[in-house]
């Protein structure tokens, strides 16, 4: 139900074989690769924030003193005639140093 692949360098993830959302938590740009999926949501490993994959919303704000920024939603991904559109800014996830 939830596939990683990469498109132009970036984690994608996708959802149903439909829904693409960048596979990094906008809370801290950490990846979302071994996170736990409930149904339709799947939960950040880091600090527990979740989201919709079907919309991409937060369901669930992170367990951090470090709020979540203004947007703190999944970045989509969309592959129209070969080109690739982020619904905003994308990044590329990473763990915190050290480890
Ligand atoms: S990095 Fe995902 S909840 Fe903090």
């Amino acid at each position: 139900m939830l596939d990683f692949v990469e498109i132009n360098g970036f984690p994608v993830m996708v959802f149903k074989g439909e829904r693409k959302w960048l596979a990094g938590c906008p809370h801290k740009r950490r990846p979302l690769r071994n996170s736990e999926v409930r149904g339709d949501v799947i939960r950040c490993p880091f600090h527990g924030a979740e989201f919709d994959l079907n919309t991409g919303r937060l369901v669930r704000p992170p367990e951090s003193k470090t709020s979540c920024p203004e947007d703190c939603s999944l970045i989509e991904v969309k592959v129209e005639n070969g080109e690739v559109k982020f619904s905003r800014e994308p990044f590329v996830p990473s763990l915190p140093r050290g480890q």
